[in-house]
Protein backbone atom coordinates (compact mmCIF):
# COMPACT_ATOMS: atom_id res chain seq x y z
CA UNK A 1 0.00 0.00 0.00
CA UNK A 2 1.66 3.77 -1.01
CA UNK A 3 -1.59 5.84 -0.51
CA UNK A 4 -0.44 8.86 -0.64
CA UNK A 5 -2.49 11.94 1.37
CA UNK A 6 -2.40 15.03 -0.98
CA UNK A 7 0.49 16.87 0.34
CA UNK A 8 0.31 20.69 0.63
CA UNK A 9 2.57 22.14 -2.01
CA UNK A 10 5.13 24.50 -0.30
CA UNK A 11 4.85 27.56 -2.09
CA UNK A 12 7.67 30.20 -2.90
CA UNK A 13 8.43 32.06 0.35
CA UNK A 14 8.53 35.62 0.62
CA UNK A 15 11.12 37.50 -0.42
CA UNK A 16 14.01 38.54 2.12
CA UNK A 17 17.01 39.98 2.72
CA UNK A 18 19.22 37.67 3.81
CA UNK A 19 22.28 38.50 5.51
CA UNK A 20 25.13 36.06 6.35
CA UNK A 21 27.93 37.01 8.88
CA UNK A 22 30.87 34.79 8.00
CA UNK A 23 30.36 35.00 4.47
CA UNK A 24 33.30 33.39 3.56
CA UNK A 25 33.62 30.77 6.31
CA UNK A 26 33.03 26.93 6.05
CA UNK A 27 29.44 26.75 7.38
CA UNK A 28 28.36 29.63 4.43
CA UNK A 29 30.35 28.14 1.83
CA UNK A 30 29.52 24.24 2.84
CA UNK A 31 25.71 24.91 4.01
CA UNK A 32 24.17 28.29 3.61
CA UNK A 33 24.96 28.93 -0.34
CA UNK A 34 23.95 25.14 -1.26
CA UNK A 35 20.84 25.23 0.64
CA UNK A 36 20.06 28.13 -1.29
CA UNK A 37 20.73 26.63 -4.49
CA UNK A 38 18.77 23.88 -3.35
CA UNK A 39 15.86 26.37 -2.55
CA UNK A 40 16.05 28.03 -6.20
CA UNK A 41 15.88 24.75 -7.56
CA UNK A 42 13.13 23.59 -5.84
CA UNK A 43 11.65 27.34 -7.10
CA UNK A 44 11.16 28.24 -3.12
CA UNK A 45 13.25 30.84 -3.42
CA UNK A 46 11.63 34.69 -4.25
CA UNK A 47 13.41 35.74 -6.67
CA UNK A 48 13.10 38.79 -5.21
CA UNK A 49 15.97 37.74 -2.08
CA UNK A 50 18.63 39.46 -1.93
CA UNK A 51 21.89 38.24 0.18
CA UNK A 52 24.27 40.40 1.79
CA UNK A 53 27.81 38.87 2.43
CA UNK A 54 29.04 39.93 5.54
CA UNK A 55 32.86 38.90 6.31
CA UNK A 56 35.87 40.76 8.04
CA UNK A 57 37.97 40.01 4.73
CA UNK A 58 38.87 43.31 2.36
CA UNK A 59 37.50 42.65 -0.57
CA UNK A 60 34.29 43.86 -3.14
CA UNK A 61 30.91 42.42 -4.36
CA UNK A 62 32.65 41.24 -7.51
CA UNK A 63 35.60 39.72 -5.89
CA UNK A 64 33.35 37.96 -3.67
CA UNK A 65 31.34 36.38 -6.54
CA UNK A 66 34.31 35.46 -7.58
CA UNK A 67 34.95 33.77 -4.90
CA UNK A 68 31.46 31.99 -4.81
CA UNK A 69 32.14 30.84 -8.18
CA UNK A 70 35.69 28.93 -6.89
CA UNK A 71 34.19 27.61 -4.00
CA UNK A 72 30.83 26.42 -4.89
CA UNK A 73 31.68 25.18 -8.01
CA UNK A 74 31.08 21.54 -7.93
CA UNK A 75 29.27 21.54 -4.87
CA UNK A 76 26.16 23.91 -6.77
CA UNK A 77 25.00 23.29 -10.04
CA UNK A 78 26.31 26.20 -12.54
CA UNK A 79 22.48 27.27 -13.56
CA UNK A 80 21.85 27.52 -9.69
CA UNK A 81 25.12 29.78 -9.07
CA UNK A 82 24.57 32.33 -12.49
CA UNK A 83 20.95 32.34 -10.89
CA UNK A 84 22.42 33.35 -7.16
CA UNK A 85 25.64 35.17 -7.82
CA UNK A 86 24.08 38.64 -8.77
CA UNK A 87 21.67 38.73 -5.73
CA UNK A 88 24.95 38.81 -3.40
CA UNK A 89 26.43 41.72 -2.30
CA UNK A 90 29.31 42.43 0.09
CA UNK A 91 30.15 44.10 2.82
CA UNK A 92 33.23 44.47 5.01
CA UNK A 93 32.36 44.56 8.43
CA UNK A 94 34.27 44.79 11.94
CA UNK A 95 30.93 43.45 14.48
CA UNK A 96 33.84 45.29 17.36
CA UNK A 97 34.04 48.57 15.63
CA UNK A 98 31.07 50.60 16.54
CA UNK A 99 30.45 52.32 13.50
CA UNK A 100 30.20 49.09 11.60
CA UNK A 101 26.67 49.10 12.40
CA UNK A 102 25.80 52.17 10.70
CA UNK A 103 26.89 50.73 7.39
CA UNK A 104 25.47 47.38 7.85
CA UNK A 105 22.58 49.50 8.11
CA UNK A 106 23.14 51.65 4.88
CA UNK A 107 23.93 48.71 2.87
CA UNK A 108 20.82 46.99 3.94
CA UNK A 109 18.69 50.00 3.08
CA UNK A 110 20.46 50.16 -0.37
CA UNK A 111 19.91 46.21 -1.00
CA UNK A 112 16.33 46.52 -0.21
CA UNK A 113 15.02 49.42 0.14
CA UNK A 114 13.76 48.69 3.76
CA UNK A 115 10.72 46.97 2.33
CA UNK A 116 11.39 43.23 2.88
CA UNK A 117 11.44 40.61 5.75
CA UNK A 118 15.25 40.51 6.96
CA UNK A 119 16.96 37.74 8.37
CA UNK A 120 20.36 37.72 10.06
CA UNK A 121 22.05 34.66 9.97
CA UNK A 122 25.08 33.99 12.34
CA UNK A 123 27.73 32.02 10.38
CA UNK A 124 30.41 32.75 13.14
CA UNK A 125 31.96 31.37 15.50
CA UNK A 126 30.35 31.40 18.99
CA UNK A 127 32.73 34.15 20.40
CA UNK A 128 30.74 36.57 17.66
CA UNK A 129 27.70 35.96 18.02
CA UNK A 130 27.37 38.52 21.35
CA UNK A 131 29.04 41.57 19.51
CA UNK A 132 27.37 40.63 16.36
CA UNK A 133 23.91 40.79 18.19
CA UNK A 134 24.82 44.08 20.14
CA UNK A 135 25.66 45.07 16.84
CA UNK A 136 22.68 44.85 15.13
CA UNK A 137 20.41 45.47 18.34
CA UNK A 138 22.12 48.67 18.87
CA UNK A 139 21.99 50.35 14.87
CA UNK A 140 17.75 49.42 15.41
CA UNK A 141 17.72 46.46 12.89
CA UNK A 142 16.06 44.09 15.46
CA UNK A 143 12.97 46.33 15.10
CA UNK A 144 9.82 44.82 13.59
CA UNK A 145 6.80 46.02 12.14
CA UNK A 146 3.36 45.20 10.68
CA UNK A 147 5.07 45.13 7.47
CA UNK A 148 8.69 43.70 7.94
CA UNK A 149 9.42 40.71 9.89
CA UNK A 150 13.30 40.48 11.54
CA UNK A 151 14.71 37.53 12.32
CA UNK A 152 17.94 35.97 13.45
CA UNK A 153 19.56 32.50 13.18
CA UNK A 154 21.31 31.13 15.78
CA UNK A 155 24.26 27.80 15.29
CA UNK A 156 24.78 25.78 18.50
CA UNK A 157 26.29 25.76 20.90
CA UNK A 158 24.17 27.99 22.28
CA UNK A 159 26.73 28.85 25.04
CA UNK A 160 28.98 25.77 26.76
CA UNK A 161 27.29 25.73 29.89
CA UNK A 162 24.30 27.06 31.52
CA UNK A 163 25.61 30.64 32.68
CA UNK A 164 27.35 30.86 29.53
CA UNK A 165 23.96 29.97 27.28
CA UNK A 166 21.92 32.59 29.42
CA UNK A 167 24.36 35.44 28.96
CA UNK A 168 23.75 34.57 25.02
CA UNK A 169 20.60 34.35 25.55
CA UNK A 170 20.03 37.59 27.58
CA UNK A 171 21.66 39.19 25.10
CA UNK A 172 19.74 37.90 21.99
CA UNK A 173 16.72 39.22 24.39
CA UNK A 174 17.77 42.61 25.09
CA UNK A 175 16.59 43.27 21.22
CA UNK A 176 14.75 40.37 19.93
CA UNK A 177 11.66 38.73 21.13
CA UNK A 178 11.22 34.63 21.32
CA UNK A 179 9.59 34.58 18.04
CA UNK A 180 12.44 35.94 16.31
CA UNK A 181 15.37 33.91 17.45
CA UNK A 182 15.99 30.66 15.38
CA UNK A 183 18.19 28.38 17.09
CA UNK A 184 19.22 25.92 14.71
CA UNK A 185 19.47 21.93 14.76
CA UNK A 186 20.28 20.26 11.41
CA UNK A 187 19.23 17.15 12.66
CA UNK A 188 15.49 18.00 13.23
CA UNK A 189 15.25 18.51 9.47
CA UNK A 190 16.28 15.32 8.67
CA UNK A 191 13.34 13.66 6.91
CA UNK A 192 13.93 10.44 8.94
CA UNK A 193 13.50 12.78 12.04
CA UNK A 194 10.85 14.58 11.34
CA UNK A 195 9.22 11.23 10.62
CA UNK A 196 9.61 10.08 14.09
CA UNK A 197 6.69 12.52 15.29
CA UNK A 198 4.41 11.03 12.46
CA UNK A 199 5.37 7.08 12.77
CA UNK A 200 4.36 7.70 16.21
CA UNK A 201 1.49 9.90 16.40
CA UNK A 202 -0.10 9.25 12.91
CA UNK A 203 -0.38 5.53 13.39
CA UNK A 204 -2.95 3.58 15.89
CA UNK A 205 -0.53 0.87 16.38
CA UNK A 206 2.52 2.47 18.16
CA UNK A 207 1.52 4.58 20.74
CA UNK A 208 -0.30 2.02 22.69
CA UNK A 209 3.33 0.07 23.52
CA UNK A 210 4.81 3.01 23.40
CA UNK A 211 5.59 3.17 27.06
CA UNK A 212 7.55 1.27 30.18
CA UNK A 213 4.95 -1.16 30.11
CA UNK A 214 5.94 -2.85 26.61
CA UNK A 215 10.00 -1.12 25.80
CA UNK A 216 12.72 -2.38 27.23
CA UNK A 217 15.00 -0.10 26.61
CA UNK A 218 16.07 2.53 23.63
CA UNK A 219 19.07 3.36 21.66
CA UNK A 220 19.99 6.64 20.42
CA UNK A 221 23.13 6.20 18.09
CA UNK A 222 24.97 8.94 16.56
CA UNK A 223 28.36 7.20 14.62
CA UNK A 224 30.78 8.98 12.64
CA UNK A 225 33.88 8.00 10.52
CA UNK A 226 35.15 11.11 10.49
CA UNK A 227 37.69 12.60 12.94
CA UNK A 228 37.70 15.88 13.48
CA UNK A 229 38.59 17.56 9.93
CA UNK A 230 40.03 21.09 10.53
CA UNK A 231 37.89 22.29 13.19
CA UNK A 232 40.15 21.72 16.21
CA UNK A 233 39.88 25.16 17.03
CA UNK A 234 35.97 24.34 18.24
CA UNK A 235 36.19 20.47 19.19
CA UNK A 236 38.70 20.80 21.50
CA UNK A 237 37.28 23.05 23.72
CA UNK A 238 33.87 21.92 22.95
CA UNK A 239 34.01 17.57 22.99
CA UNK A 240 31.55 15.26 22.27
CA UNK A 241 28.97 16.21 25.03
CA UNK A 242 28.69 19.75 23.88
CA UNK A 243 28.84 18.77 20.38
CA UNK A 244 26.23 16.22 20.02
CA UNK A 245 24.78 15.62 23.21
CA UNK A 246 23.62 18.93 24.24
CA UNK A 247 21.70 19.33 20.82
CA UNK A 248 21.43 16.74 18.51
CA UNK A 249 21.09 13.23 21.20
CA UNK A 250 19.05 15.34 23.31
CA UNK A 251 16.37 16.19 20.23
CA UNK A 252 16.14 12.69 18.96
CA UNK A 253 15.37 11.84 22.77
CA UNK A 254 12.93 14.21 22.97
CA UNK A 255 11.00 12.98 19.65
CA UNK A 256 11.48 9.31 21.24
CA UNK A 257 10.28 10.13 24.45
CA UNK A 258 7.73 13.70 24.20
CA UNK A 259 3.54 12.98 24.85
CA UNK A 260 1.69 13.93 21.89
CA UNK A 261 0.43 17.02 21.21
CA UNK A 262 -2.96 18.70 20.58
CA UNK A 263 -1.90 20.10 17.53
CA UNK A 264 1.28 19.96 15.26
CA UNK A 265 2.06 23.61 16.51
CA UNK A 266 5.38 25.28 17.19
CA UNK A 267 4.78 26.17 20.43
CA UNK A 268 2.66 22.90 21.38
CA UNK A 269 5.47 20.66 20.26
CA UNK A 270 8.28 22.77 21.84
CA UNK A 271 6.35 22.60 24.86
CA UNK A 272 6.20 18.65 25.18
CA UNK A 273 10.11 18.33 23.82
CA UNK A 274 10.33 20.52 26.64
CA UNK A 275 8.43 18.43 28.97
CA UNK A 276 10.93 15.51 28.59
CA UNK A 277 14.33 17.50 29.38
CA UNK A 278 12.16 18.53 32.76
CA UNK A 279 11.83 14.80 33.70
CA UNK A 280 15.52 13.99 32.90
CA UNK A 281 16.99 12.29 36.02
CA UNK A 282 20.35 14.28 37.26
CA UNK A 283 22.97 11.87 36.44
CA UNK A 284 24.69 10.66 39.89
CA UNK A 285 27.76 12.34 40.04
CA UNK A 286 28.67 9.95 42.95
CA UNK A 287 28.27 6.70 40.29
CA UNK A 288 28.74 8.51 37.07
CA UNK A 289 30.92 6.12 35.79
CA UNK A 290 28.18 3.55 35.59
CA UNK A 291 26.26 5.81 33.48
CA UNK A 292 28.86 7.66 31.27
CA UNK A 293 31.66 6.30 29.49
CA UNK A 294 33.80 9.01 27.78
CA UNK A 295 36.34 8.16 24.80
CA UNK A 296 39.11 9.09 22.66
CA UNK A 297 40.40 8.14 19.55
CA UNK A 298 44.07 6.97 19.11
CA UNK A 299 45.51 6.01 15.79
CA UNK A 300 43.88 3.63 13.48
CA UNK A 301 42.53 2.55 10.10
CA UNK A 302 39.97 4.20 8.47
CA UNK A 303 38.53 2.83 4.75
CA UNK A 304 41.82 1.16 4.31
CA UNK A 305 43.94 5.09 4.96
CA UNK A 306 46.01 5.08 8.02
CA UNK A 307 44.60 8.01 10.22
CA UNK A 308 46.16 9.62 13.05
CA UNK A 309 45.05 9.70 16.69
CA UNK A 310 42.98 12.86 18.50
CA UNK A 311 46.11 14.05 19.87
CA UNK A 312 48.18 14.14 16.60
CA UNK A 313 45.28 16.20 14.87
CA UNK A 314 46.98 19.48 14.23
CA UNK A 315 45.51 21.86 16.70
CA UNK A 316 44.98 19.58 19.41
CA UNK A 317 46.45 20.61 22.46
CA UNK A 318 49.04 17.49 22.93
CA UNK A 319 47.78 16.33 26.40
CA UNK A 320 44.21 17.24 25.78
CA UNK A 321 41.91 15.60 27.55
CA UNK A 322 38.49 16.04 25.40
CA UNK A 323 36.03 12.92 24.74
CA UNK A 324 35.62 12.09 21.40
CA UNK A 325 33.00 9.18 22.39
CA UNK A 326 30.88 9.15 24.84
CA UNK A 327 27.84 6.58 25.78
CA UNK A 328 25.14 7.93 28.07
CA UNK A 329 22.46 6.18 30.21
CA UNK A 330 19.94 8.30 30.92
CA UNK A 331 16.23 7.90 32.55
CA UNK A 332 13.34 10.17 33.13
CA UNK A 333 11.22 10.57 35.72
CA UNK A 334 7.78 10.52 34.48
CA UNK A 335 4.81 8.15 34.39
CA UNK A 336 5.49 7.01 30.60
CA UNK A 337 9.19 6.46 30.67
CA UNK A 338 9.92 5.33 34.97
CA UNK A 339 12.79 2.65 34.93
CA UNK A 340 13.30 2.65 30.56
CA UNK A 341 16.79 3.15 30.39
CA UNK A 342 17.50 5.04 27.32
CA UNK A 343 21.06 4.75 25.94
CA UNK A 344 22.74 7.65 23.88
CA UNK A 345 25.88 6.78 22.15
CA UNK A 346 28.09 8.87 19.78
CA UNK A 347 31.30 9.11 18.49
CA UNK A 348 33.83 10.47 16.13
CA UNK A 349 36.30 7.69 14.19
CA UNK A 350 33.92 4.63 14.57
CA UNK A 351 33.90 1.86 11.90
CA UNK A 352 31.60 3.61 9.51
CA UNK A 353 28.95 6.43 9.73
CA UNK A 354 25.94 5.57 11.42
CA UNK A 355 22.90 7.17 13.03
CA UNK A 356 19.67 5.18 14.35
CA UNK A 357 17.32 4.88 17.15
CA UNK A 358 16.50 1.75 18.04
CA UNK A 359 13.58 0.77 20.22
CA UNK A 360 13.65 -2.74 22.05
CA UNK A 361 10.53 -3.97 23.53
CA UNK A 362 10.33 -6.91 26.11
CA UNK A 363 10.47 -10.29 25.45
CA UNK A 364 7.43 -12.25 25.37
CA UNK A 365 6.28 -13.01 28.91
CA UNK A 366 6.77 -16.73 28.52
CA UNK A 367 7.32 -18.64 25.44
CA UNK A 368 4.76 -21.21 24.12
CA UNK A 369 7.49 -22.67 22.14
CA UNK A 370 9.50 -23.43 24.93
CA UNK A 371 9.60 -27.79 24.34
CA UNK A 372 10.12 -27.28 20.79
CA UNK A 373 12.21 -23.92 20.46
CA UNK A 374 13.94 -24.68 23.59
CA UNK A 375 15.87 -20.52 23.94
CA UNK A 376 14.56 -17.49 24.77
CA UNK A 377 12.42 -15.65 22.01
CA UNK A 378 14.26 -12.61 20.54
CA UNK A 379 12.08 -9.42 21.50
CA UNK A 380 11.04 -7.40 18.88
CA UNK A 381 12.70 -4.19 17.64
CA UNK A 382 11.48 -1.27 15.77
CA UNK A 383 14.62 0.56 14.07
CA UNK A 384 14.53 4.07 12.80
CA UNK A 385 17.39 4.50 10.39
CA UNK A 386 18.48 8.14 10.14
CA UNK A 387 22.12 7.41 8.24
CA UNK A 388 22.92 5.71 5.82
CA UNK A 389 19.98 3.54 5.82
CA UNK A 390 16.75 5.74 5.69
CA UNK A 391 14.47 3.18 7.01
CA UNK A 392 12.39 2.03 9.32
CA UNK A 393 11.92 -1.32 9.96
CA UNK A 394 10.21 -4.05 12.38
CA UNK A 395 11.89 -6.90 13.54
CA UNK A 396 8.99 -9.63 14.48
CA UNK A 397 9.29 -13.60 14.83
CA UNK A 398 7.78 -15.82 11.95
CA UNK A 399 7.75 -19.75 11.44
CA UNK A 400 10.75 -20.38 9.37
CA UNK A 401 9.36 -22.77 6.34
CA UNK A 402 9.66 -26.82 6.58
CA UNK A 403 7.72 -29.57 8.76
CA UNK A 404 9.44 -28.95 12.07
CA UNK A 405 8.33 -26.03 14.02
CA UNK A 406 11.27 -23.26 14.21
CA UNK A 407 11.21 -19.88 14.74
CA UNK A 408 12.49 -17.46 12.07
CA UNK A 409 13.35 -13.78 13.05
CA UNK A 410 12.10 -11.70 9.86
CA UNK A 411 12.27 -7.76 9.03
CA UNK A 412 9.58 -5.54 7.80
CA UNK A 413 10.67 -2.59 6.19
CA UNK A 414 9.98 0.69 4.75
CA UNK A 415 12.88 2.48 3.06
CA UNK A 416 12.43 5.68 3.82
CA UNK A 417 14.70 7.08 0.47
CA UNK A 418 13.32 4.46 -1.89
CA UNK A 419 10.00 5.96 -1.62
CA UNK A 420 10.92 9.46 -3.39
CA UNK A 421 13.04 12.11 -3.82
CA UNK A 422 10.74 14.06 -5.27
CA UNK A 423 10.32 17.70 -3.58
CA UNK A 424 13.12 16.53 -0.58
CA UNK A 425 15.32 19.08 0.20
CA UNK A 426 18.43 18.97 2.48
CA UNK A 427 19.00 19.18 6.16
CA UNK A 428 19.94 23.27 5.71
CA UNK A 429 17.68 23.78 2.80
CA UNK A 430 14.81 22.94 5.41
CA UNK A 431 15.58 25.00 8.24
CA UNK A 432 16.66 28.11 6.24
CA UNK A 433 13.12 27.93 4.56
CA UNK A 434 11.27 27.62 7.84
CA UNK A 435 13.38 30.89 8.75
CA UNK A 436 12.44 32.89 6.15
CA UNK A 437 8.81 31.39 6.74
CA UNK A 438 9.00 31.57 10.48
CA UNK A 439 8.40 28.24 11.59
CA UNK A 440 10.00 27.59 14.71
CA UNK A 441 8.36 23.95 15.28
CA UNK A 442 11.80 22.30 14.47
CA UNK A 443 14.25 25.00 16.44
CA UNK A 444 15.23 24.84 20.01
CA UNK A 445 13.83 27.19 22.23
CA UNK A 446 15.40 29.04 25.29
CA UNK A 447 13.55 27.03 27.74
CA UNK A 448 14.79 23.68 26.20
CA UNK A 449 18.13 25.05 26.13
CA UNK A 450 18.44 25.93 29.63
CA UNK A 451 17.41 22.60 30.56
CA UNK A 452 19.22 20.58 28.76
CA UNK A 453 22.19 22.16 30.23
CA UNK A 454 20.44 22.34 33.20
CA UNK A 455 21.00 18.68 33.31
CA UNK A 456 24.24 18.35 31.29
CA UNK A 457 26.67 21.34 33.45
CA UNK A 458 27.38 19.35 36.37
CA UNK A 459 28.47 16.51 34.57
CA UNK A 460 30.38 18.49 32.10
CA UNK A 461 32.09 20.94 35.46
CA UNK A 462 32.86 17.23 37.19
CA UNK A 463 34.73 15.83 33.27
CA UNK A 464 36.42 19.17 32.98
CA UNK A 465 38.10 19.11 36.32
CA UNK A 466 41.27 17.35 36.64
CA UNK A 467 41.14 15.69 39.84
CA UNK A 468 38.20 14.29 39.72
CA UNK A 469 37.36 13.47 36.10
CA UNK A 470 36.33 10.11 34.35
CA UNK A 471 38.68 7.25 33.03
CA UNK A 472 38.92 8.73 29.23
CA UNK A 473 39.30 4.96 27.09
CA UNK A 474 41.81 5.18 24.22
CA UNK A 475 39.90 3.96 21.20
CA UNK A 476 41.43 2.73 18.08
CA UNK A 477 40.55 4.85 15.00
CA UNK A 478 37.84 2.73 12.54
CA UNK A 479 36.81 0.08 15.21
CA UNK A 480 34.14 0.16 17.29
CA UNK A 481 34.40 2.51 19.86
CA UNK A 482 35.80 1.83 24.10
CA UNK A 483 34.98 -1.92 25.11
CA UNK A 484 33.74 -0.43 28.06
CA UNK A 485 31.04 1.30 26.33
CA UNK A 486 30.19 -1.72 24.48
CA UNK A 487 29.72 -4.00 27.15
CA UNK A 488 27.33 -1.32 29.09
CA UNK A 489 25.24 -1.75 26.42
CA UNK A 490 22.53 -3.95 26.31
C1 LIG B 1 27.40 18.80 13.84
C2 LIG B 1 28.59 18.52 14.73
O1 LIG B 1 26.43 19.54 14.50
O2 LIG B 1 26.84 17.57 13.41
C3 LIG B 1 29.61 17.70 14.00
O3 LIG B 1 29.16 19.75 15.12
C4 LIG B 1 28.98 16.44 13.46
O4 LIG B 1 30.70 17.38 14.84
C5 LIG B 1 27.74 16.77 12.65
O5 LIG B 1 29.93 15.81 12.62
C6 LIG B 1 26.99 15.52 12.27
O6 LIG B 1 25.93 15.86 11.43
P1 LIG B 1 25.42 14.88 10.31
O7 LIG B 1 24.25 15.54 9.71
O8 LIG B 1 26.56 14.70 9.35
O9 LIG B 1 25.11 13.57 11.00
Amino acid sequence: MTDQFSCPVQTQADPVSLVVFGATGDLAMRKIYPALASLCRNQLLSHDTRILAVGRTEMDTEQYRNLLGDRLAGAVPSSCLADLAPRVSYLRMDPEDPASARFLALALNELDGGAKDRLFYLAVPPSAYIPLATAIGEAGLARQDEDRRVRIVVEKPFGRDLPTARELDDVLHRYFRESQIFRIDHYMAKETVQNVLLLRFANALFEPVWNRRYIDHIRITAAEDLGIGHRAGFYDQAGVLRDMFQNHMMMLLALCAMEPPSLFDAELVRDERSKVFRSLRPLDLERLDEQLILGQYGPGMVDGKTVPGYLQEPGVRPDSTTPTFAWMKVYLDNWRWQGVPFHLCSGKRLAAKHTEISVQFKSVPVSMFRKTHGGAIPPNRLVIGIHPHEVVRLEVQTKGQGSRLCLQGQSMEFSYGAASDLGRLDDYAKVLLDCITGDQTLFWRQDAVELCWGFLTPVLDRCDCADDALPLHTYVAGGPGPREADRATP
